[in-house]
């Protein structure tokens, strides 16, 4: 089998990993790809993944039997619509049904006529004044949870006590161009799980658990994720059957219903509170770093799970099998990040060819002298991955590995899976 998989991330990474340690596939192309991948994959670095023509003049030309498109700007901008009309198949929802996490008000839709838990939300357009913004801040806190309505990655939330920085926030959003959606606060422990979903028919990953804000503690500014680990040992047992109960089947049939049914991987970012699940955001693929920890515990091959989803046959794919024990993946982020991330610095101790290390690369450039090693090109520069046979284990793989890797300027958190391993997390009775 022939894949070509578009992006340029750990998660691109990851996936691209992954579909070459499958023995169907004959060969991995990513586009546009970094260089950390550069042994698993063919690269194709001058193809923007959101240049849909670009994309499809790639694929005629390779021929792949299977696309996987793994970030949410060219699912949303409709990069696998145009794949499929060229007659390929492609992993990733149409454009329409990417609006689960392009659209808030889509989303928001969606789940109240699915009868889904979530957050009570209100749009504050760009043209509030500031006695409306006043009155819709007296509507919700005391925690304000302060969302860029536009497709943000992740980083564009504010979850603050602090109605000053809610405002701020508020502000600094209109001013990029962006409406803003105030959310009530979901209290409780946040999930991440993804789930295959091939029009109603939902197979659920891994459940596992994202550390957003930079720093240790859950201190500081928001990220794009700083690490994450899997499975959940805190979640009760029937924790993932309800998730797909509850929450992605009747999404998942609402989309059929609606006439834009989903094809590819549903991310349910939730918080479990007092009446169980509820929804915080909808993804439209794989979640990044969430994924570097759940494929390196996946034991059926990627490419046979990725093209039963693809070519509509995911009702028949006998059930996924997964490695025991526990996964943690850590991301050393460029200094500065997220504000300013510096980059240029070279990254020693991480090259290409180093996956079996459990490196992922993401924000990474070849050395612009010419020499073997790779430099720091974005914020998240790579992420670390370590299993055990408990989340301890699989947390001092991890660290024990990073610990190999220096980026000057650099940082990581120290804690991720740490309040698991010490039994500080519990679901609310
Ligand atoms: N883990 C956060 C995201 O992928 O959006």
């Amino acid at each position: 089998m022939r894949t070509l998989v578009i992006g340029n991330g750990a998660r691109e990474h990851a996936l691209a990993y992954s579909l070459s340690q499958d023995p169907q596939v004959t060969e991995v192309h990513v586009a546009p790809g970094n260089p950390g991948m550069a042994a698993v994959a063919t690269l194709h670095p001058e193809t923007r993944g959101e240049d849909a023509a670009a994309v499809v003049d790639l694929a005629r030309a390779l021929a792949p039997d299977l696309v996987v498109v793994g970030p949410e700007i060219p699912l949303v901008a409709g990069v696998a619509d145009a794949l499929r009309e060229a007659g390929f198949a492609v992993f990733g929802p149409s454009g329409a049904a990417a609006r689960i996490e392009g659209s808030k008000a889509f989303a928001k839709g969606v789940m109240a006529s699915a009868g889904v838990r979530t957050a009570r939300a209100e749009t504050v357009g760009t043209g509030a004044g500031d006695a409306d913004i006043e009155a819709a801040l007296d509507r919700f806190g005391p925690t304000w949870v302060v969302k860029d309505d536009g497709l943000a990655g992740g980083k564009g939330v504010v979850v603050t006590t602090d109605r000053d920085e809610a405002r701020a926030h508020i502000r600094a959003v209109h001013a990029a161009g962006n409406p803003v959606l105030l959310e009530s606060f979901l209290d409780g422990p946040e999930i991440s799980l993804f789930c295959l979903v091939d029009g109603p028919t939902v197979v659920p990953l891994l459940p596992a658990q994202d550390h957003k804000r930079v720093g240790d503690g859950d201190e500081g500014p928001n990220t794009g994720g700083m690490g994450a680990y899997t499975p959940l040992p805190w979640l009760p047992a029937d924790g993932v059957q309800r998730i797909v109960d509850e929450v992605c089947t009747p999404v998942a049939r609402q989309m059929v219903e609606e006439g834009c049914p989903f094809s590819g991987l549903l991310y349910a970012g939730l918080a479990w509170g007092h009446d169980g699940p509820a929804v915080v955001e909808f993804n439209c693929r794989f979640g990044d770093p969430e994924t570097q920890a759940v494929l390196e515990l996946l034991e059926t091959p990627l490419g046979g799970v990725l093209s039963a989803v693809a070519e509509g046959r995911l009702a028949e794919l006998p059930p996924l099998t997964w490695r025991d024990g526990y996964a943690v993946t850590v991301v050393l982020a460029a200094g500065g990040y997220p504000e300013a991330p510096v980059t240029g610095v070279p990254v020693d101790g991480a090259a290409a060819g180093d996956e079996a290390r459990g490196v992922r690369a993401a924000g990474v450039a070849a050395d612009p002298a010419g020499g073997p090693g790779l430099v720091s090109a974005g914020g998240r520069v790579l992420n670390v991955v370590g299993t055990g046979a408990t989340l301890e284990d699989a947390r001092d793989a991890a660290y024990r590995e990073l610990a190999t890797v220096s980026l000057p300027g650099g940082h990581y958190r120290s804690d991720i899976g740490l309040a698991a391993v010490e039994g500080r997390i519990q679901v609310p009775e």
